[in-house]
């Protein structure tokens, strides 16, 4: 079988770390990958004066898929965020975030394994914003919900449901208030999910989904949510298993996917050598089930699994003694 090719983009903070070990994992594995490396972020602005070059983009054009380490978005000024250029540039309006426990892993809960699907191209995220009146008195920022982007997205849920022999979509929106935005969100689901008789469909107000995801967690199976509610939820999803260094991300549109973590730069542990790197290695994963690699994709999270499950081994995010390096080998050792 030929080498897929895949554009890579270390990132920031923690990423260049934690796709060093990523790569170390893939190799180990024997994945059929050849990466492109490409800048983006805080090393595209130093070395290129641009957070997402042109040549940036022809990569990721070029190979249609890409793997994505964290990239850091300065807050409240600055360039805007990479990550929702990129998911906007490409058109990927599906964002999955799966969630489950991991044996060994200390938790909260047990028996969860859900998929958070997030719509990635709308809503609040539409970067419609802008100060009104004189100076700074107020603003506004405008969510946008559109029809097609609803029922792609409600769809993608459905069929990722029937597809994983799920039994249950909930929908979560916050219809109550939003009646227009949130009520398009809501009636166009319902609409689609006539055509799926054989799941279980129901919808939940965001807040109470909070709530029920916090007191009975595995009552969840797909949940499928606009953009900024699944922000939000997918970081209290991986509250739920053990914390953010679990939970992978695929971005996917018609043309291309971008595979990354669920968390950020972590600024506080960059640079020391303390990342875990098993969401990156579990969207790793995701990219090779997607290239038709899914028994190198199972290797690699039975060779993680059985680390995880190592207190020795695994970082001190997770309750462990490990580091960067000692969970990596513990990886590959497994593998
Ligand atoms: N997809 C992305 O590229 C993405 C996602 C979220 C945030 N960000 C950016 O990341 C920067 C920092 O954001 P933040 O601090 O709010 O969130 P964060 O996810 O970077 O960190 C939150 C907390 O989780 C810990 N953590 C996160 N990932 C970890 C890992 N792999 N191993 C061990 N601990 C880990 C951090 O140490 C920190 O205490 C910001 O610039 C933000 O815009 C990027």
């Amino acid at each position: 079988m030929g080498r897929t090719r895949v554009t890579l983009l270390r990132g920031d903070g923690i990423g260049p770390e934690i796709a060093a070990a990523t790569i170390q994992v893939l190799d180990a594995a024997g994945a059929q990958l050849e990466f492109d490396e490409a800048l983006a972020g805080v090393r595209a602005v130093e070395e290129l004066r641009d957070p997402l070059p042109q040549v940036t983009i022809d990569s990721i054009t070029k190979n249609r898929l890409a793997l994505k380490g964290p990239l850091s978005t300065p807050v409240g000024q600055g360039f805007r965020s990479v990550n929702v250029a990129l998911r906007q540039h490409f058109d990927l309006y599906a964002n999955v975030r799966p969630i489950q426990n991991y044996p060994g892993v200390p938790s909260r809960y047990q028996g969860i394994d859900l998929v958070l699907v997030r719509e990635n191209t709308e809503d609040i995220y539409a970067g419609i914003e802008h100060y009104v009146g004189p100076g700074r008195s107020a603003a506004e920022s405008i969510a946008i919900i559109t029809r097609h982007g609803s029922e792609r997205i409600v769809r993608y849920a459905l069929e990722l449901a029937r597809r994983e022999q799920r039994k249950r979509v909930t929908l979560v929106h916050k219809a109550n208030i939003l009646k227009y935005s949130n009520g398009l969100f809501l009636d166009v689901g319902r609409e689609v999910a006539k055509e799926f008789p054989d799941l279980a469909f129901d919808d939940l107000i965001v807040d109470a989904a909070a709530m029920k995801l916090v007191t009975a967690p595995e009552r969840f199976d797909v949940i499928v949510t606009t953009n900024l509610f699944g922000d939000i939820l997918s970081d209290l999803c991986a509250g739920l298993i053990g914390g953010l260094g679990l939970a992978p991300g695929a971005n996917l549109g018609r043309e291309v996917a971008i595979f990354e973590a669920v968390h950020g730069t972590a600024p506080d542990i960059a640079g020391k050598g303390l990342a875990n790197p098993s969401a990156l290695v579990l969207a790793a994963a995701l990219l090779l089930d997607q290239v038709g690699q899914g028994d190198v994709a199972r290797r690699v999270r039975t060779a993680l699994r059985s680390a995880l499950a190592s207190e020795e081994a695994r970082t001190a995010d997770l309750g462990g003694r490990g580091d960067l390096q000692t969970f990596t080998d513990a990886i590959r050792r497994a593998l």
